[in-house]
């Protein structure tokens, strides 16, 4: 069960935690009878965490969400940090780095090969699917995502800024041009640009790397305007991601988590709801249609 934990909410003190334990201490005759009364699986506790969720989207006008690759994690895409994470199994800098590129752009290349087939066999879940149906009935909504999957613009989502770019897009190292590539897997590795025949390179960012400055400044931007902003499986721990939230609370907006862990982020957001996007967000949903 999905709690909706209140932190710093104005008015409210709830103590964080997966269970909010009341204990009502019935002191019967007998002394050896306590009655503990776990008053936190109240039966209506996640409808009305859900119901919550549905007031904040309704009432909201200018909504933004952040995504990390937790929100592909049930459509099984392995996360960076998670249990099996990608940084787990490999060593970033061999493989995500512009240093690591130059020394072996093969080894690069099928690494980013590999990758491009777990995803291709992928499909987005059912919290891309309802971010899609939120922007398509809402006048201001927008996604800023760290993933390079597309898996929000496969789930038809339009308003989506890629900070780290798109595994589906490679890029000439000399000319800089950039071309579509849905091939998988990727011919002769590593591949060349059909324009010049220099080395091509995925259209992603690196760790050390700058992200675009005009993605960023758009990224900054919305979340300086939002009044709403969901932040949905990322660890935060990444910058300048992780400072998006934080541009979106200095302007005054609610913010919202949905990760089954506490993050760096938790204790400055508005609303977390501990569990998985891909069961949260439908049941946000349910709640916004029912309560019209
Ligand atoms: N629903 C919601 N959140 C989830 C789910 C799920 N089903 N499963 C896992 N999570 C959460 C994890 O608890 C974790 O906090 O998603 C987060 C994933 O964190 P990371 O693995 O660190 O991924 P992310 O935050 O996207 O990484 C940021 O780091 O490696 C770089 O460029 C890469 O874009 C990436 C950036």
């Amino acid at each position: 069960m999905n709690l909706l934990i209140y932190n710093e909410y104005p008015g409210k003190s709830r103590k964080a935690g997966k269970d909010v334990f009341d204990f009502c201490i019935f002191r019967t005759n007998t002394l050896s009878y306590f009655l503990l009364v776990r008053l936190s699986r109240r039966p209506n506790a996640g409808r009305r965490t859900d119901n919550k969720g549905g007031v904040l989207v309704q009432n909201a006008r200018h909504i933004v969400v952040l995504t990390g690759s937790g929100i592909s994690a049930e459509s099984g895409i392995p996360t960076f940090r998670g249990k099996d994470g990608l940084w787990r199994q490999y060593r970033a800098e061999q493989l995500a780095t512009p240093a690591a590129f130059d020394r072996d752009p093969r080894l690069v290349w099928e690494w980013y090969d590999w990758r491009r087939g777990i995803i291709g066999a992928k499909q987005p879940n059912p919290g891309h699917n309802v971010l899609a149906g939120w922007e398509k009935r809402r006048a201001s909504f927008s996604i800023i995502t760290q993933n390079i999957d597309g898996f929000h613009q496969k789930a038809g989502s339009e308003n989506v800024i890629e900070l780290h770019g798109n595994i589906w897009k490679v890029r000439c190292t000399e000319e800089g041009t950039v071309f579509d590539n849905n091939e998988i897997p990727i011919g002769n590795l590593p591949p060349h640009c059909p324009d010049c025949g220099a080395l091509l390179r995925p259209h992603v960012v690196w760790f050390g790397e700058s992200l675009e400055m005009g993605v960023l400044s758009d990224a900054f931007r919305l979340s300086g305007e939002c009044d709403l902003m969901f932040v949905i499986g990322t660890s935060a721990l990444v910058q300048p991601a992780a400072s998006l939230p934080l541009a979106a609370r200095e302007a005054g907006s609610v913010l919202v988590e949905i990760n089954p862990d506490t993050t760096p982020l938790s204790p400055a957001v508005d609303f977390s709801f501990r569990g998985a996007s891909g069961e949260i967000l439908p049941r946000i949903e349910t709640a916004l249609k029912v309560s019209g």
